[in-house]
């Protein structure tokens, strides 16, 4: 599973990084960014995916 975010997309609600602290951190103006490489580690795939689905801007991308 991998993620990623649409930088055009997100406005900093930070709902993912508080859901999936593991493969989302803030940057220096508060966006999000995919911790590594955007491979999620299988542990970590259902908050990922949780995320994504509350996203308000749906700015997060997965593929399998
Ligand atoms: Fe951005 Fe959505 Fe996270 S707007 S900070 S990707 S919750």
């Amino acid at each position: 599973m991998r993620v990623e975010v649409d930088r055009t997309a997100c406005v900093g609600h930070a709902q993912c990084l508080a859901i999936c602290p593991a493969v989302f951190a803030s940057d220096e103006l508060g966006y999000a960014v995919v911790v590594g490489d955007g491979t999620v580690p299988p542990e970590h795939e259902d908050d990922a995916q949780e995320a994504a689905d509350f996203c308000p801007e749906q700015a997060i991308g997965v593929s399998r």
